[in-house]
């Protein structure tokens, strides 16, 4: 009984967790679509790569505009590692480093602004390959 509790507070949790992406932002959230890694890309880590997203949508008012960073996701789990800061979600470009990770073909960049947008999973060669 303890067990099947446990079993459907984790499936409860789970059902919370994939639910979030759905959600509709409120009108004046912009979230850019990452354009670049997309499917299919291979990133080496320790390459310098520029990370791109269509400012074609750009409203005129954007808060938080300066406080802009792209955090890695793995599957569907968003790490603490942070890809790259201090740039504008405006400037629609930023260059990074490929972090050194273990090798994974499920990664994926969260570009925040006035909130969290993901991109296409992507593979990046770590310097770990299981
Ligand atoms: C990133 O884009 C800038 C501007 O186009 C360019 O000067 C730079 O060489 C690019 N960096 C890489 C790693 O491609």
């Amino acid at each position: 009984m303890k067990f099947l509790s446990i079993v459907s507070a984790l499936l409860a949790s789970a059902v919370a967790v994939s639910a979030a992406p759905v959600e509709h932002p409120a009108r004046d959230v912009w979230t850019p679509k990452i354009l670049y890694p997309r499917a299919g890309t291979v990133w080496y880590s320790g390459q310098r790569h520029n990370v791109t997203w269509d400012l074609s949508t750009k409203p005129a008012q954007i808060t938080n505009n300066d406080g802009a960073f792209i955090l890695l996701r793995s599957g569907e789990i968003e790490t603490p590692v942070v890809v790259g800061h201090g740039f504008k979600l405006t400037d629609g470009r930023v260059e990074v480093t490929v972090p050194d990770v273990m090798t994974r073909d499920d990664f994926s960049l969260v570009l925040f602004g006035d909130s969290g947008n993901w991109g296409d999973q992507f593979t990046i060669k770590g310097v770990i390959d299981l």
